[in-house]
């Protein structure tokens, strides 16, 4: 059989005894562990608290025994509070050591490359628009006022769950964050991260009472240009549409 690219990008980070794909890290060039946005106007999210009410009627093996993906949304919104306690679920700091934040789901060398964008259609108390989440202050940062429901199905493949549901997630991978020690091989790295974080966000969804849905389809030129990265040095890797789920 030809080689084809996936083939040649598993082929090409493997590692082999006495052959390791990347593993010189130059602390010189670190790059930054978190990305913000100073000049965007914040929305400081409420704080949130593994134990809300919802959170913790239902117990984990009771929550992945019902986790299905929800493509059917209805009233009311998601409130911000909620929206909170997803975002913690994705990207909560949970210990401070050595200088990591390590935080709910786990990463690759503790890199944490994935960055959290939240495509607020219809929440509660919060301008819809493009937002970037601040990781270490628990904030939203408006990247983009406005309704972008269109945008964001049309980047999703033309999904229209993209659009009918009240936000959705689109996480982007920073390489050189992973590059930066792992060479080649952060390209095995990144996505597992991302699933991580996804899986997370699709649990803690049930727990609440709402319902997820993964999309892995979606146009990365356009779902980068919709929130502004470098498609090269920051692509698009994975989104979740969130909401309630349509009859209760
Ligand atoms: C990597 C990945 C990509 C997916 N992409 C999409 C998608 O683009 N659109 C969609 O409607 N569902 C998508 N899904 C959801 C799957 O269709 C769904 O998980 C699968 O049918 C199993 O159903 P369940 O999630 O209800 O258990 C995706 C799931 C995964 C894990």
């Amino acid at each position: 059989m030809d080689e084809g690219i996936g083939e040649r990008y598993l082929r090409e980070t493997r590692h082999g005894r006495g052959h390791l794909v990347g593993g010189r890290m130059d602390w010189a060039r670190q790059p930054s562990w978190f990305k913000t946005y100073p000049e965007a106007p914040r929305v400081a999210l409420p704080p949130l608290t593994p134990g809300t009410e919802a959170a913790s009627a239902a117990g984990l093996f009771d929550v992945l025994a019902r986790r299905r993906s929800v493509r059917e949304y209805g009233p009311p919104p998601l409130d911000l509070e909620e929206l909170g306690g997803l975002l913690w679920a994705a990207a909560g700091v949970t210990a401070r050591q050595m200088g990591f934040a390590f935080r709910t789901a786990p990463s690759a060398g503790g890199l944490f490359p994935i960055e959290h964008y939240v495509v607020a259609n219809s929440v509660t108390d919060l301008e819809p628009g493009v937002y970037h989440y601040a990781v270490l202050d628990e904030a939203l940062e408006l990247l983009r006022g406005g309704d972008h429901r269109l945008t964001v199905a049309r980047a999703a493949l033309d999904q229209a769950i993209a659009a009918e549901a009240d936000a959705v997630f689109v996480w982007t991978a920073v390489l050189e964050r992973s590059r930066w020690k792992y060479g080649q091989r952060f390209a095995r790295y990144i996505f597992l991260d991302a699933g991580h974080i996804a899986g997370n966000v699709a649990l803690a969804a049930v727990a609440m009472g709402l319902g997820s849905c993964q999309i892995a389809a979606f146009f990365d030129n356009e779902a980068a240009a919709l929130l502004g990265v470098d498609e090269d040095e920051e692509p698009v890797v994975y989104m979740t549409t969130v909401g309630r789920p349509a009859g209760g």
